[in-house]
C-alpha cells in the first residue's frame, strides 16, 4: 500500500532505542488490529454503487426540524473542549510496514468553507490537519479522509485543483463531493433544455454539459434574447458574447418555441435579482414554455438547488447569505405573486441524509481504492467511524447526526464535530448539538484520533472494544489522564505481553 506522506523537511525524527516503545506500539497495534479486525468485520456491507444519486429532500419535507439528541451514550460532552495536547508530528519508522500503517477502522471527512478554507484562502490549522493525517503524528497512522462541501460552480476536478494547492497536498477526485455532484445523475432524466443558473459566467454550463446534459440554458441566454426579461440588469459586452443566441436556434422564432423541463441552481447566484426573475418567470409557466403564464401556477417544470445553507462563511467577518436564502426567497415570492400558491422546489446536499450515504459509499472506494481497505469476503461493516468536520450546524451537524441515528448501533457511527472558524459563533447554542465542539480543524483531528487510539488501548486492555458505542470520553482533562495512565499500562502490557 501506498507509501507515507512525505515528511516535512526538517522535522526532527523522534529519536528513540531500537525496542522503541513507537516500534514495541506498531507491533502491538498491528496485533490488536488483527483483533479488531475479527471482531469489526461480522455484518453485511452494501455495495451500492456510489453514484447512485441521494435522496433530495423537498421544501415541505424540511419542516421537523427537531435537534439531535444531545450527549449521546458515550458521554461525550459538547462542552467548549479546550484542545488536548495537539498531536506531535511524528516521523514514522522508516522500515515500518506503511502498510500497516492506515487507519483501518475510522476515517475523517470534512466540509470545506469555513473548516479548511474562509474566502478562497485556507486556515492555517487545515494544513496542519491534512499532515496529521498523513502519517504526521506519535502513532505514524494515516487515517483516510474526503471532502463534503455543499459549495460548487466548478468541476470537481477544478476544484479538487484548487483545494490541492490551498491545502498543499494532492486532492483527488476520488475523495470530494461538491454540492451539485450528484446531480450528475439527472442528466439522463431530463435529456431536454434546461436552465442551469449560479456561479461565474459560463462555469456552471460547462460543468453541467461534463455532466451530460444536453441542452443547456443561463439566465444569461434569455436576456440576452429579451433584455426586458430584467429591466435592470444590462448584460457586460463580455457576458452578451458568452451567451448564447436561442433565436437563432433551427426552429425557434421566439422565447416560447422553448421549453425548460428543469430548473438546475449549480452554485450561489451572481445576481440574485434578475436569477429570481427568470426563475419565477419558469415556476409561474405553463409547463416550463418560456414567457408563458399558467393560470393555475402548478404547471411548472422541477427546480433543484444543489443545497439549501441560508448562511455560509466567506472572507468577511460575519456570515454571508447563501443559496438557502434565494431558495426561500424564491418560495415566498411565489406564494406572495401567485394568491397563496405553494411552490415545492427540491435541495441536495447536507443536512440530507442521502448525501452523507452518498459520501459513506464514496468513502467506502476511497478506501478501497487509495489504501485497499476492502471488507472481506462475509465480513460486514466497512469504517466503523466517520468523524465529521463542519463549522455549519444546521447543514453539517444536523446531517452528520441523521445519518448516525440512521445508521444506528450496527452501522458506520458518524460522529459529529464543530468547529469555530466558520458559521457556528463561539457562545451561542448551536441548534444541532454536535458530539464535540472544538477550536479548529486541527483539533478536530487531534480529537478524533486520541479517541480512536484510546479504544484501541481500552481493547488491548481488555475494556469495551471497537463498535461497542459507550466509551469513556477523550476529550475531557480525565479523559487525557486516563489516557497517560493507559499509555503507561500499554507500555507495560506491551512489555508484559512479550
Ligand atoms: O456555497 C457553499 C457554502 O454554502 C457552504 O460550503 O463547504 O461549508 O459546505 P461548505
Ligand atoms: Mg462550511
Amino acid at each position: 500500500m501506498s507509501s507515507l506522506a512525505p515528511q516535512r523537511p526538517g522535522m526532527p525524527a523522534r529519536q528513540i532505542s531500537a525496542s522503541s516503545f513507537a516500534e514495541e506500539f506498531t507491533a502491538a497495534r498491528n496485533r490488536l488490529k488483527k483483533l479488531d479486525f475479527e471482531h469489526e468485520h461480522e455484518q453485511d456491507h452494501d455495495d451500492e454503487s456510489p453514484m447512485a444519486s441521494p435522496a433530495l429532500s423537498s421544501s415541505d419535507s424540511l419542516t421537523s426540524e427537531e435537534p439531535s439528541p444531545l450527549g449521546s451514550e458515550d458521554g461525550d460532552s459538547m462542552d467548549d473542549a479546550s484542545p488536548a495536547t495537539p498531536i506531535t508530528p511524528f516521523t514514522p519508522m522508516a522500515d515500518q510496514d506503511s502498510n500497516d500503517d492506515v487507519a483501518d477502522n475510522f476515517a475523517f471527512a470534512f466540509d470545506i468553507d469555513g473548516v479548511l478554507v474562509r474566502g478562497g484562502k485556507p486556515i492555517p490549522e487545515a494544513i496542519e490537519a491534512m499532515k496529521v493525517l498523513n502519517g504526521e503524528n506519535e502513532y505514524g497512522i494515516k487515517v483516510p479522509y474526503i471532502f463534503l462541501t455543499n459549495g460548487g460552480g466548478k468541476s470537481e476536478s477544478e476544484r479538487c485543483a484548487d483545494l490541492s494547492q490551498q491545502l498543499e497536498l494532492e486532492v483527488s477526485e476520488g475523495q470530494f463531493i461538491c454540492g451539485h455532484t450528484p446531480m450528475r445523475e439527472l442528466s439522463s432524466r431530463y435529456s431536454g433544455s434546461v436552465l442551469v443558473v449560479g456561479g461565474e459566467g459560463e462555469k456552471c454550463r460547462q460543468v453541467a454539459e461534463t455532466y451530460g446534459f444536453r441542452d443547456v440554458i443561463t439566465p444569461g441566454d434569455i436576456l440576452k434574447a429579451n433584455a426586458s426579461t430584467a429591466p435592470f440588469r444590462k448584460l457586460t459586452p463580455a457576458e452578451l458574447s458568452a451567451s448564447r443566441d436561442l433565436l437563432s436556434r433551427p426552429g425557434v422564432g421566439k422565447l416560447s418555441d422553448i421549453v425548460i423541463e428543469a430548473v438546475f441552481v449549480f452554485a450561489d447566484s451572481r445576481d440574485w435579482a434578475s436569477d429570481l426573475q427568470i426563475i419565477l418567470d419558469i415556476a409561474q409557466s405553463k409547463g416550463g414554455r418560456l414567457e408563458t403564464r399558467s393560470e393555475t401556477f402548478d404547471e411548472g417544470p422541477p427546480i433543484f438547488f444543489s443545497h439549501n445553507d441560508v448562511l455560509w462563511s466567506a472572507a468577511h467577518e460575519h456570515v454571508r447569505l447563501g443559496m438557502g436564502a434565494l431558495r426561500k426567497i424564491v418560495e415566498t415570492v411565489f406564494e406572495e405573486t401567485t394568491g397563496g400558491k405553494k411552490l415545492t422546489t427540491y435541495a441536495f446536499g447536507k443536512p440530507q441524509v442521502g448525501t452523507f450515504e452518498f459520501a459513506e459509499r464514496l468513502l467506502q472506494k476511497w478506501r478501497a481504492e487509495k489504501h485497499g481497505l476492502v471488507a472481506g469476503r462475509g465480513e460486514k461493516r466497512g469504517v466503523g467511524t466517520v468523524y465529521f468536520v463542519g463549522d455549519t450546524p444546521e447543514s453539517d451537524i444536523r446531517g452528520t447526526n441523521a445519518m448516525d441515528e440512521k445508521s444506528g448501533r450496527e452501522g458506520t457511527e458518524w460522529y459529529s464535530i464543530l468547529v469555530k472558524t466558520g458559521v457556528y459563533q463561539e457562545g451561542t447554542e448551536p441548534r444541532f448539538k454536535p458530539r464535540k465542539l472544538v477550536g479548529n480543524v486541527l483539533d478536530a483531528v487531534n480529537h478524533g484520533i486520541r479517541r480512536e487510539m484510546a479504544r484501541k488501548m481500552k481493547t488491548s486492555s481488555g475494556g469495551q472494544g471497537q463498535g461497542q458505542r459507550g466509551l469513556w470520553p477523550l476529550g475531557d482533562v480525565t479523559g487525557l489522564k486516563k489516557m497517560g495512565e493507559v499509555e503507561g499500562r500499554m507500555q507495560e502490557c506491551v512489555i508484559s505481553e512479550h
